[in-house]
């Protein structure tokens, strides 16, 4: 049994939050606060209990020195920071004798927001291959543990999987409401269910698609899989985000679901992924000199076919690289489809959740979850380490 936030024993305790801030940003600026502002709930009810509150998040991917100026959390502290609600302060390092002293003098009602644990993964993938030593570490931090970061409980990394192994812990209500709001599509009722999916992190994806499949009638799909999908296919993608490891699986899926993959049938190709001058081209007219960044206007009416007869509907990633005008109208009208269908329409992951707030469909979709990677293999595998974690360690704590 997983424990509720609201029936844990936590009043006067010091909590460890893993929270998801991994949030879209770029040149500095954050362009989605969603992930962090629905975290406020857990944090919140935890400050009127008289908690204080240790937050650990990971943000981007750490694996040179270098990748760390660029991955810290303190944009996203200067932002909670900015907005007046807590007392919260900062510790520039996930580990050692600042961040012990900064948890030991935390007060009542104080938040302290840790620097990325991701940074733990630059001598041996700590974090990342979930080592005891630093789970155990972070425990000692606090007396209780909340997993509230639904969009990471499909890794199951020290901050996630391991620290429940030493503390008693519940679910947030940001993680709680995931769960309850994404129960349509793990138990599909409602068919044909179409999938959307394009953006980034093409192996993962990839690799769910094999049980996604299974769940959804039909895959749309954009962006760099869609390439990885038309190279395994003999397309020429010219130098397009694909996937080189990915290209068997793609092709094996291929044969087999035939009538359930849907490819576009044409693109918005440009000679850069910066240029600004762009041509619409049939897949077959792709040449060497291409970049692919957008589906064209033939792929976005057929796509409608598809999502016209549906019922249920989850948009994964965006279909082109909606942040430049030249690439964006596909996420655009796609989401503009979708917004206007009759059935239920749910919306995962970062980049899908910022096109969809920026293009202005937020109010006509039924639940924009927080999670990307994590929603997706929630679908397809029906439960999350993060979940299982805070179901199996609870009885052996207590
Ligand atoms: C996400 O943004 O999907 C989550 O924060 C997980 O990030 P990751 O793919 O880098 O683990």
């Amino acid at each position: 049994m997983i424990t509720l936030l609201k029936n844990a024993d936590i009043a006067n305790k010091q909590v460890i939050v893993r929270v998801d801030y991994n949030v879209p940003y770029k040149n500095g600026e954050i362009l989605d606060t969603k992930k962090i502002d629905s975290s406020f709930e857990t944090i919140d009810y935890l400050i009127e209990n008289s908690c204080s509150v240790i937050l650990l998040s990971h943000f981007g991917r750490v694996k040179t020195e270098e990748d760390k100026a660029n991955n810290s959390l303190n944009p996203i502290y200067e932002y909670i920071k900015s907005l007046n609600k807590y007392e919260i302060k900062f510790c520039d390092t996930p580990m050692g004798d600042k961040l012990n002293k900064m948890a030991d003098e935390l007060k009542e009602k104080e938040v302290l927001l840790v620097e990325n644990t991701r940074f733990m993964d630059l001598k041996g993938k700590l974090e990342s291959d979930n080592d005891a030593q630093l789970a155990s570490y972070w425990a000692d931090l606090a007396e209780f543990y909340v997993d509230d970061a639904f969009g990471s409980m499909h890794r199951s990394h020290a901050s996630v999987t391991g620290i429940p192994k030493f503390l008693p812990s519940a679910i947030g209500f940001l993680a709680e409401k995931e769960i309850t709001n994404l129960a349509p599509i793990i138990d599909v009722k409602e068919r044909p269910f179409v999938v959307i999916m394009g953006g980034a992190k093409l192996d993962d994806k990839i690799s769910l698609i094999y049980n996604l499949i299974e769940k959804a009638d039909y895959l749309l799909l954009g962006g760099g899989i869609a390439n990885t999908f038309l190279k395994a296919a003999g397309f020429e993608v010219g130098s397009s985000m694909y996937s080189k490891e990915s290209l068997d699986v793609a092709s094996s899926i291929m044969q087999e679901f035939p009538d359930k993959i849907i490819l576009p049938k044409d693109m918005i190709v440009s000679p850069t992924y910066s240029a600004s001058e762009y041509t619409i081209k049939s897949i077959k007219e792709i040449v060497k000199d291409d970049v692919i960044g957008d589906i064209g206007t033939e792929a976005v009416n057929n796509y409608k076919k598809f999502l016209e007869k549906a019922k249920l509907v989850f948009v994964n990633g965006t279909v082109g690289i909606y942040e430049k005008k030249e690439f964006s109208n596909g996420t655009n009208e796609i989401l503009r489809i979708v917004s206007n269908l009759p059935c239920k329409k749910i919306v995962g992951g970062g980049d899908a959740a910022s096109a969809v707030k920026k293009f202005g469909f937020e109010d006509k979709m039924d639940f924009i979850s927080t999670g990307g990677g994590a929603t997706l293999t929630y679908i397809a595998e029906g439960t999350l380490p993060g979940i299982e974690v805070l179901k199996s360690e609870q009885e052996n704590i207590n």
